[in-house]
């Protein structure tokens, strides 16, 4: 059963030790049911390719690292001046889990439980300099304050050097998210050009910082949903839609592929296809850069990879499950717009499906009802506030309701998002690790997965084989929790 074998904290992707290599073999030809030795096969298989050389050496974290966030927008100012007040002493980066967690290395009883910031070799918030682009020239401190998510006294402590931060023009075609009319905007004869300017960008910026390495998180607006075409399935079909100005690429696509094209890792915020697709993949593995999305899981989708695998692992029957929010920030204002709504909308609902699995089992998920409303409300702001009705049955099918009213801050609850992923990011491109890194699902609605998997969503999953890795990284055993030699 999938599930299962991803609850004991292995996964298709994670990397396995050399044991677990081994017993694939005998399997594969015992005589089990056709379906299951396919299973095997496809499991062996997978991980045979995902067994990678462990990282032989991590190249030490020295220097500055550029943060580039393509969208100046309320996630990345609340990141911004967190970290930044962080930095100061102020504030604790709660949230975070390079910063605030800690990572168990070895047996129980070796009582081995360091800080993750101290296991690894990440690079320090003491040296991040942050660097934007958005469509509006409002600097890092106006936008913080429009977005009201932090109070003036967090704002005022950091105003200097939010001040500083004054947003490179953006990349932007309009009929990818309609609801803004962008001022402060390249102007490029084609979508070629426009990747060889965000380039220069990027090469100046770091430059002028003298930072040694950078990444980029894309925290701008949702666009509106697209599937991938055939400009999207190699990079030479891509590089050619460029040059014609093929008009499925989008603004995010572009950021994505300067960024690719001048090594830098990159990370989707938002549930767009910005770097998931066949020649980003390929891209980001031909030029040995890390790449991961989509969607910060944060609010509702949050609680939902909480409770449901809760739900299943005790067996519990689902037959609905009702979510409606409102907020009313400016990604509000966008997914206001049904074309934007609908990006969100693939992004929110494929999360109950795979955790529950109604396939498998039809007495308890067969006949579930989900359905995701957003409303923008304005006179919320950032505070939004959602609602959800589960009703769920146990016992002899008898009937019984959860209500779950979270009074949450998106960007609050994104913000450390954001800098866990700079810092996870850079930390693989040091081990050489490249093309999508499924071991950052944790932090994503949407994870990106190779073509043949299905996503993780169950978030004990997610916290498993991120930790997994970078035990692994670093030749640390992995954790299984079986646990039977404490009772030899
Ligand atoms: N806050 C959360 O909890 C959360 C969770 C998941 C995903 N997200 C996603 O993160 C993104 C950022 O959220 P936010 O609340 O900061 O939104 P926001 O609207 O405050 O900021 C987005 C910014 O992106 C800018 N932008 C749009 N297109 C651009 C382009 N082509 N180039 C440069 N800038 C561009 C906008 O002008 C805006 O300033 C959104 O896509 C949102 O859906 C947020």
């Amino acid at each position: 059963m999938a599930s299962s074998e991803g609850s004991n904290g292995s996964s298709d992707r994670s990397p396995r030790a050399p044991a677990a290599r081994a017993s694939c073999a005998p399997r594969t030809s015992a005589n089990h049911p056709p379906e299951i030795e396919r299973a095997w096969l496809r499991r062996c298989q997978g991980s045979r390719r995902a067994v990678r050389e462990r990282p032989q050496t991590i190249r030490p974290a020295t220097g500055k690292l550029a943060v580039l966030l393509p969208g100046l927008g309320a996630v990345a100012t609340t990141f911004i001046a967190g970290v930044l007040l962080a930095r100061k002493g102020l504030e604790k980066p709660i949230g975070s889990l390079t910063q605030m967690g800690t990572i168990r290395l070895g047996k129980r009883t070796e009582d081995r439980s360091p800080l993750v910031r101290e296991a690894f070799p990440l690079a320090s918030l003491d040296d991040l300099v942050f660097g934007a682009w958005d469509i509006f020239p409002d600097n890092a401190l106006e936008v913080a304050r429009h977005a009201e998510v932090l109070e003036a006294r967090h704002i005022d402590a950091v105003a200097a050097e939010l001040a500083q931060i004054e947003p490179m023009r953006g990349a932007f075609y309009p009929e990818y998210v309609r609801r803004l009319h962008g001022t402060h905007v390249k102007a490029a004869r084609s979508k070629a050009e426009m990747v060889e300017q965000v380039r220069e960008d990027i090469r100046q910026f770091v430059r002028r910082h003298g930072a040694e390495r950078a990444v980029a998180i894309w925290c701008g607006s949702t666009e509106v949903f697209i599937a991938p075409g055939a400009v999207h399935q190699s990079i030479a079909a891509f590089e050619a839609g460029l040059a014609a100005d093929d008009p499925s690429i989008s603004s995010s696509q572009i950021y994505a592929w300067a960024c690719l094209k001048e090594r830098v890792p990159f990370a989707n915020g938002a549930p767009n296809l910005c770097v998931d697709f066949p020649a980003a993949w390929q891209l980001a593995r031909e030029m040995g850069v890390p790449i991961a999305g989509k969607d910060f899981k944060t609010g509702q989708t949050l609680m939902k990879t909480i409770l449901a695998p809760g739900l299943k692992a005790r067996s519990l029957g689902l037959q609905g499950w009702f979510s409606t929010n409102i907020l009313g920030n400016r990604d509000g204002e966008v997914l206001d717009d049904p074309n934007s709504f609908k990006t969100k909308e693939v992004s929110k609902l494929g999360v109950l499906e795979q955790i529950l699995q109604p396939q498998r089992y039809p007495d308890l998920y067969g006949e579930i009802y989900h359905k995701v409303r957003i409303e923008y409300y304005p006179p919320r702001g950032d505070a939004k506030e959602g609602w959800d009705n589960l009703d769920i049955f146990g016992w002899l099918g008898y009937p019984m309701q959860i209500k779950v009213n979270f009074l949450c801050r998106d960007s609050i609850l994104a913000a450390p998002i954001v800098l866990d992923l700079a810092l996870l990011l850079d930390l693989a491109a040091r081990a050489s690790m490249r093309g999508t890194q499924e071991w950052l699902s944790f932090y994503f609605k949407s994870p990106m997965t190779a073509p043949e998997l299905y996503p993780e969503h169950d978030l004990f999953i997610q916290s498993m084989k991120l930790k997994n890795t970078l035990r692994w990284m670093i030749g640390e055993e992995l954790i299984t929790h079986l646990g039977n030699e404490y009772y030899d």
